[in-house]
């Protein structure tokens, strides 16, 4: 991680951009939403953020949508990339920039890295002849493919030939090899690591970087015949958005501590690609990329061609298009999708997703434990103690909770296990429900003792809305400010501002109507 010479620490957080072929769903969600909530933890721990999202707009496969509907590539971008843009909004994710790989600043960026890459004798002219996927915008060898078929898609593979510039792949085998070892946390879970590792101990072949069979792409800027290949354009998106080339200033702050967050499916292009061309244009290979699984649905990755797929043959449709992230959203609410989806699957590995598992979560964690603390105590507070919430007591054994809960959520969201921080978080909210339970100051005249009960449930609350504010930024200011609190979780400072004894007594407690209704299962 960058630091300030103040000692600000800086956080650069990257998705991978979207291919804008179709429009956005809940599998492309988890990941932006992840993203997105790593983004919102280090921002209240008062990191300096960058966080980038957009859309990768070139390559035969956006051609290809383009054509289908009849519209041209450019006017099909535009709009399919304001559904991303849209999707996010809706989502309450809160990106710093969001780059198109169409525009003149990425354009710009692509041919200066590339020139200097060729400059640097690491570009070569050559004839390719391979097995392409359109779907995948990649090339198979024989074995790769499931019979006969692209292993990704299902989808029959064509038979490619051109004149292509090349990239030395093969001249980083070494260099790569020695990176890997000495960043053993570059490449995350190190399962993944290792698969990166043991692919280029396997050997590399150059790599095809540029088309002459399509001009929907970044034009090689000393032969304008190609245009550069889609992946080899799409990369360089993490280098724009920081003023590669225009800003080295800003660049230098960013570059390399940078987290990029990508699926399993293309972890060849980050982990293998992506630090060799770094190397081979002089800059540093990014510091660290972490790996996540994918989102099922009866064990296939969701997809635009999976629906196409299924509705060819007449089944599934209705279930996979009810998995639009607004179609969630409407039915659930932002936060509670937002919830689900940093819950349910944990980073890096896969999950099965399903309406009821929605349910299951949001009625035992959001309806049962949360909601249900957040009304509970504000009606409590209501009966006793005249609607004014007291000051928490010092010594209450909800204190050990919170600072446990404190501690371990840090660092689950450290080591970017969201699931981790949010389990973490709900065991205080366990706590505290158990702690009404045990007392029952319902049931007790007002008094001191029933004030530190009550002023002590005020406190752990107040602390997990700390906690939740990366993942469900709009319940966590619900709650602020029927506890009467001012101003906005997210302008609070972690760790200090999580320290127990933070809630100072005093304030007007809002009951309000249920946050999390519950739902029928
Ligand atoms: N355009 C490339 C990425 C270029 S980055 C320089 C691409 N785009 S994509 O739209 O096909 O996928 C983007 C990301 O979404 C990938 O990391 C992919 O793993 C993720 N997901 C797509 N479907 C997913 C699920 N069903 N579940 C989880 N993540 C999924 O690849």
């Amino acid at each position: 991680m960058g630091r300030y010479a103040t000692g600000v620490a800086r956080f650069y957080i990257t998705t991978p951009i979207y291919y804008v072929n179709d429009a956005p769903h809940v599998g492309h969600a988890y990941a932006t939403v992840n993203a997105d909530a790593l983004a919102r933890w280090h921002r209240l721990i008062g990191d300096d953020v960058f966080f980038l999202t957009g859309t990768d707009e070139h390559g035969a496969k956006v051609a290809e949508a383009a054509a289908e509907r009849g519209v041209a590539p450019a006017e099909w971008t535009d709009i399919t990339s304001e559904r991303f843009r849209g999707a996010w909004r809706g989502l309450e994710v809160s990106n710093d920039d969001f780059i198109r790989t169409t525009e003149a600043r990425h354009h710009a960026t692509v041919q200066e890295f590339l020139q200097r890459i060729y400059d640097n004798g690491f570009i070569e002219l050559g004839t390719y002849r391979g097995l392409y996927c359109v779907s995948c915008e990649d090339y198979y060898t024989e074995e790769q493919l499931v019979d006969g078929k692209c292993p990704v898609h299902g989808r029959p593979v064509i038979e490619m030939q051109e004149d292509n510039y090349f990239f030395k792949l093969s001249a980083f085998e070494q260099r790569l090899i020695e990176w890997y070892e000495s960043a053993p946390d570059a490449v995350r879970p190190a399962g993944k690591r290792n698969e990166a590792l043991s692919f280029i101990r396997g050997g590399l072949r150059d790599i095809s970087i540029t088309r002459t069979s399509l001009d929907w792409g970044v034009p090689v800027p000393w032969d304008e015949r190609h245009v550069f290949y889609v992946w080899y354009d799409a990369l360089i998106n993490y280098l724009t958005a920081i003023g590669y080339g225009h800003d080295e200033e800003r660049f230098e702050e960013w570059w390399p501590a940078v987290h990029h967050l990508i699926g399993k499916e293309i972890l060849r292009f980050h982990c293998v690609w992506w630090p060799a061309m770094c190397m081979a244009a002089g800059i540093d290979p990014p510091a660290h990329v972490f790996v996540h699984g994918w989102l099922l649905v009866g064990g296939q990755k969701l997809s635009k061609s999976m629906v196409a797929a299924r509705a060819e043959e007449g089944e599934g449709l209705a279930k996979l298009t009810e998995i639009a992230p607004e179609l969630l959203t409407s039915d659930f609410g932002v936060d509670a999708v937002r919830y689900h989806l940093l819950r349910d699957t944990p980073l890096g590995t896969d999950g099965d997703f399903s309406y009821e598992s929605i349910v299951a979560r949001y009625n035992s964690d959001l309806a049962n434990n949360l909601g249900n603390l957040v009304s509970r105590v504000a009606t409590v507070v209501g009966s006793k103690c005249g609607g004014i919430g007291p000051a928490p007591d010092a010594d209450s054994p909800l204190r050990p909770a919170a600072e446990e809960a404190c501690k371990s959520a840090s660092d689950a969201w450290e080591r970017f296990a969201p699931h981790e921080a949010l389990e973490a978080t709900w065991r205080l909210i366990g706590a505290a429900n158990a702690h009404l339970e045990a007392t029952e100051p319902w049931k007790a005249e007002p008094g001191p003792a029933v004030d530190a009960v009550l002023g002590s449930a005020l406190e752990a609350l107040r602390i997990v809305t700390l906690l939740i504010t990366p993942a469900m930024p709009e319940t966590a200011e619900a709650i602020w400010a029927r506890i009467g609190l001012s101003g906005s979780p997210g302008g609070e400072r972690l760790p200090d501002a999580a320290a127990w004894g933070g809630y100072p007594g005093g304030l007007a407690v809002e009951k309000g109507a249920p946050l999390f209704p519950r739902r029928k299962p």
